[in-house]
């Protein structure tokens, strides 16, 4: 009898990851950044699946490798990615104020990264290389230089709209 999975999570594509890094253990932080790169994200019931597959790890080690990286993101991502910098150089031009902007933009929560419709998610960084621009902004591949809470407001705006929304 076949359960279906209720966070559609392909097995059959999580074979694959995984014959292609030939089950191994010392292969999993790769085996992570191609699920990641499938999903966006990484779902839990992939970690899991992961756990079970591989021989001598188990869900809670799978779990315990991607909360140590901060390269892998257990939530889901938007379509629309947005980096805010807030190193030093984007911190005192004022990065605060556009990461609120955002925020408040996209009616997150405290502790949410993902708007509730999906389509943007945000996440603080560093740097973004581009200090001289600061405060910068990135959403996907494109950089946004010398942002400012008026020029976040009409960027999202520009994207709802081409995504149909206001
Ligand atoms: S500190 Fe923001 S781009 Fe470098």
């Amino acid at each position: 009898m076949s359960v279906e999975n209720p966070h559609k999570i392909d097995t059959s594509k999580l074979d694959e990851i995984l014959k292609s890094f030939d089950y191994k253990k010392s292969n999993l932080i790769a085996i992570l950044q191609k699920v990641q790169e499938v999903y966006r994200y990484l779902p839990e019931d992939a970690m899991i699946y992961i756990g079970t597959k591989i021989e001598g790890l188990s869900p809670a080690t799978v779990f315990g490798v991607a909360t140590f990286y901060a390269q892998f993101s257990l939530e889901a991502k938007g379509k629309y990615e947005i980096k805010c910098c807030d190193g030093t150089a984007c911190h005192v031009r004022g990065s605060m104020p556009v990461l609120n902007a955002i925020r408040n933009k996209l009616k997150l929560q405290d502790g949410q990264m993902t708007s509730d419709n999906g389509l943007f998610s945000l996440e603080t960084v560093s740097c973004l290389g581009a200090c001289g621009l600061a405060p910068v902004m990135m959403v996907n591949e494109k950089v946004y230089p010398q942002m400012t809470s008026d020029a976040v407001s009409i960027i999202i705006d520009t994207l709802m709209k081409e995504e149909g929304l206001n």
